[in-house]
């Protein structure tokens, strides 16, 4: 097959947290691709990692009472042992607080540096503690919100470095237009073009020094270099990059970065820039796939809908829930998961169709010729469209698999299971058995069993464990090659069947919802209670009683609710304080209608220094309490008091 190299990557993960079942999706994909590739005769590089800088981490490290270090390193020791259990076959796990890494980083940043690519000032703006993000004042939500993840921002104002994104804007719209794959699918484009790329991009701050959990700017300790510099910069150390230069000019530039939706700004304009600076080659293909989400929601702890994949993998196995997630979803768009589609589609795919069809084929060799493959001596055309089928089922895999498209791919194999079902039922080879001239039922036997076969070497990217358990069944001893998908008559007759277990036994859905949300909410219990919070950690520093006497804390009454007229996810508050009345803009409206908040009292901060939001100055802020998620809930008194009070 010549030289074919094929470098793919996963996201470098955060390991703020174990990983769920939406990070294991995009891993299992790859893991197929990787597979499929190597099938297909090419030499596979896959790369996965931790991405374990940052404020984020540090803090949750410090409410865990552990260094940044010694938190992340029991969580990357989890997913890799998940890793393990999905026998994902990956080539570098790359750690981003790997000392190659972190010189590389170093290295990166003074070479851009060094080539005016990054220049020192002062940043003042919106900022993300979350998701580690600075926006501009346009890009916010309501004014005020992040737009990745909805939460409130703040300003925040330090000295860093940037690099000058500004510069790269054509250069970035060019890249999709000359080269229409880069960004895959299509609709990807249009969202970055749209609300990044149409306006102009900014310069980026590529430094922080509000923290310390970063790779230090090699010529200005005081600063560290932003988490995705150094998370991109994963895919370069991994292969090579500043230490194995063979291996790096091997697989660089990657032929496709899988990401999710959410991060395919940092992949499709801030990498393509930065590598464009770096006089390096651009990555071939950025696919941003679609969310998992949880009867439509999103999966997060605080909501208990969380799915953590080791309950799937202990109770059903580790290709039930590969087969379940590539080919119950479309790879590029969202879709929604719940138990009970995971058993529909084990009950009707995985046990009626494949696995019935496994066991009536070695049954019946079994039963009707002791368990030997028979020789195919009595060809009738009903057999035709079986073979037909059979063997260019491959070719239609083949390009599925070129855009990503697993769900398809795995149907077109399903559709040659189904057609191999009824071929059973259309020959009736019970009624053959009857036959004193057995050539018939023997062709059949061996139609099935090569059909089988076939099946056997079709489904091997995709669920490996399975395929060797079919081959084993079959008495099938050669490695698997995928020309082997392509040829008719390859299984010997002669070869002796295992007949063995059924491979996916038929589940009792009742029963197994409640035996799965046990297993879950049992291991959601221990990961809880793995490391105790210190209750005595505060999120912000000591305030003197006379910083808190500033405040001008009042209960409030909504008079009326009315909508901003220019922005639509903003509302007009009107309150009254006994005698003061007054309007503040808040962006509550995706929590509460206005009937909810007419005539209710709730709690404002009164002397809010007054801020204009599109036209309408505010000077006021309502108190509300807002989880991770986005779940809101306004503040009020335990007992109903008059409105004008003053709190303290
Ligand atoms: N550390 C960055 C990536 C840096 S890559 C140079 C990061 N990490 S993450 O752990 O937060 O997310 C990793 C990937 O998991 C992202 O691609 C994200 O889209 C994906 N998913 C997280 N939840 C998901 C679902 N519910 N469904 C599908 N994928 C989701 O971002």
């Amino acid at each position: 097959m010549g030289n074919k190299n094929f470098y793919i990557t996963t996201p470098i993960y955060y390991p703020n947290d174990n990983v769920h079942l939406g990070h294991t999706y995009c891993t299992v994909a790859t893991d197929a691709v990787k597979r499929f590739k190597e099938f297909q005769g090419y030499d596979v590089f896959f790369t996965t990692g931790s991405d374990e800088h940052g404020q984020k981490i540090e803090n949750t490290a410090k409410e865990k009472g552990q260094e940044p270090k010694e938190y992340v390193d029991g969580i990357v020791e989890n997913i890799k042992e998940l890793w393990d259990k999905l026998d994902i076959s990956y080539d570098s796990f790359i750690r981003s607080t790997d000392p190659k890494h972190q010189k590389n980083v170093q290295d990166i940043f003074k070479k851009l540096y060094d080539k005016g690519e990054i220049y020192k000032d002062f940043y003042e703006g919106p900022y993300c503690t979350p998701c580690e993000s600075f926006w501009s004042e346009a890009q916010l939500v309501d004014g005020v919100n992040c737009p990745d993840c909805g939460r409130p921002t703040h300003i925040e104002k330090e000295e860093a470095y940037f690099f000058k994104l500004s510069e790269y804007t054509d250069k970035i719209l060019k890249l999709y237009e000359d080269n229409p794959e880069f960004l895959q699918p299509k609709t990807r484009v249009n969202e970055m073009v749209n609300n990044f790329l149409k306006d102009g991009l900014d310069d980026l701050s590529v430094t922080r020094s509000s923290f310390d959990w970063g790779v230090k700017v090699p010529f200005d300790d005081k600063h560290v270099v932003y988490v995705w510099i150094d998370a991109l910069s994963c895919y370069l150390t991994a292969i090579g990059y500043g230490h194995d230069e063979e291996l790096f000019n091997k697989f660089w530039p990657a032929d496709v970065h899988f990401v999710g939706k959410e991060i395919v700004r940092f992949h499709a304009i801030i990498w393509p820039a930065l590598l464009m600076a770096l006089d390096i080659p651009l990555p071939k293909k950025i696919f941003g796939h679609g969310w998992i989400l949880f009867d439509n929601d999103k999966m997060s702890k605080s909501k208990g809908n969380i799915i953590y994949p080791e309950p799937i993998i202990e109770l059903y196995g580790t290709d039930a829930l590969k087969y379940f997630l590539l080919r119950e979803f479309s790879f590029g768009q969202d879709g929604s998961f719940n138990m009970d589609k995971f058993f529909n589609r084990f009950n009707s795919d995985l046990a009626n169709d494949l696995g019935n069809l496994v066991s009536r084929t070695v049954s019946m060799i079994s039963k009707y010729n002791d368990g030997v493959i028979p020789e195919p001596t009595n060809p009738a055309p009903i057999d035709e469209e079986l073979k037909e089928m059979a063997v260019n089922t491959l070719e239609q895999v083949e390009k599925y698999m070129e855009n990503f498209d697993f769900s398809n791919a795995l149907e077109t194999i399903w559709k040659l299971i189904r057609r191999s079902n009824k071929y059973v039922d259309e020959t009736e080879p019970w009624v053959l058995a009857k036959d004193e001239d057995k050539s018939r039922l023997n062709t059949v036997l061996y139609n099935l069993a090569e059909s089988l076969r076939i099946v056997s070497v079709l489904v091997y990217p995709f669920m490996h464990v399975t395929s060797d358990k079919i081959r084993k069944q079959l008495g099938v001893e050669e490695a698997v090659e995928l020309e082997q998908a392509k040829t008719w008559g390859l299984l010997k007759s002669g070869n002796k069947v295992n007949k063995s277990e059924i491979i996916f036994p038929r589940l009792d859905i009742a029963k197994e919802l409640v035996r799965f949300d046990d297993a879950n909410t049992a291991l959601i219990e221990s990961r809880a209670g793995d490391a105790p919070v210190l209750t005595d950690e505060k999120s912000k520093p000591d305030v003197t009683i006379d910083d808190f006497a500033k405040m001008d804390l009042r209960v409030a009454k909504v008079l009326k609710v009315e909508d901003h007229p220019n922005a639509d996810r903003l509302y007009l508050l009107h309150v009254k304080m006994g005698k003061i009345q007054k309007t503040v803009v808040s962006s509550i409206k995706e929590h509460y209608k206005p009937e909810e908040l007419e005539g209710k009292n709730i709690l404002l901060l009164n002397n809010l220094k007054p801020h204009n939001f599109r036209g309408i100055e505010s000077a006021g802020m309502v108190l509300a309490a807002e989880d991770e998620d986005g779940n809101l809930s306004l503040c009020t008194t335990i007992s109903e008091m008059e409105d004008g009070l003053t709190l303290s």
